[in-house]
């Protein structure tokens, strides 16, 4: 029995898509089969990234704009990755990540509408060759997860930065999420999320053991039964 590989999954989607429930349902599961799992999330994630977290989502950063976020961002990933992802994947660990490079794409580059060439060659250097394993992408209509979002935060409390914006901009951060699943099948997995939560983390799981499945990697992990 060989060691098992360290892997790296993102989950993305829009505002109250419920990626949240589904990662630790995911890690629950990954866990009891013997597998060590660290969950994560963006920004944030590591001491240097959760420092820049507050402003990015605060709208400190918004009146220097999109650019100033867009980089902010790819700094906080950049640390997150080398601090925290990148060890944790080298030491075996399966590493489950709320928000990654996608998050900027969507948000920054296409809803933010910053050149193309810009956001790739951020990407490029904060990212430093570390692709996610397998991006599960989950969908709902922009308004449902708006409202799952507020419900979850009471209906009193002040949307953050992102989740004020427009219907219209949420829709359209749906549909560019939804091309990154046609443009990168390999990587990135349509999930549909209006699903009930059990079918939703079905779906998840029957993507996650086919990556699990395939290739070297050897499972069960550290000998114990599936
Ligand atoms: P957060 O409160 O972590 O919530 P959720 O992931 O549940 O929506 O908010 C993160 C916000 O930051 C979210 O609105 C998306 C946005 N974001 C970007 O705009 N770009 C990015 O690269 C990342 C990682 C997040």
């Amino acid at each position: 029995m060989t060691q098992s590989t360290g892997l790296f999954i993102t989950f993305e989607g829009g505002e109250g898509v419920g990626k949240s429930t589904q990662i630790h349902r995911l890690a629950d599961v990954l866990r009891r089969r013997g597998h060590d799992v660290l969950v994560t999330r963006e920004p944030g994630g590591s001491l240097g990234a959760e420092a820049v977290r507050h402003v990015l989502l605060s709208g400190a950063a918004e009146e220097f704009g999109v650019r100033m976020e867009a980089m902010l961002f790819a700094a906080a990933r950049s640390d997150h990755i080398e601090q925290v992802i990148r060890p944790a994947v080298a030491e075996g660990t399966i590493v489950l990540c709320d928000r990654f490079m996608d998050s900027s794409r969507v948000y920054q580059g296409i809803t933010g509408n910053l050149e193309p060439q810009f956001i790739q060659n951020l990407e490029r250097i904060a990212v430093n060759g570390m692709i996610p394993d397998l991006t599960l992408v989950l969908d709902l209509p922009a308004s449902v997860g708006l409202g799952r979002a507020k419900a979850r935060e009471g209906k009193d409390a002040a949307p953050d930065r992102f989740e004020k914006e427009e219907v219209s901009t949420h829709e359209k951060r749906r549909e560019a999420f939804l091309d990154l699943t046609r443009t990168e099948p390999e990587r990135c997995k349509l999930i549909d999320a209006t699903q009930a939560e059990d079918l939703v983390a079905l779906a998840i799981l029957a993507e996650v053991d086919s990556l699990l499945h395939e290739g070297t990697t050897d499972e069960p992990a550290k000998g114990q039964k599936a």
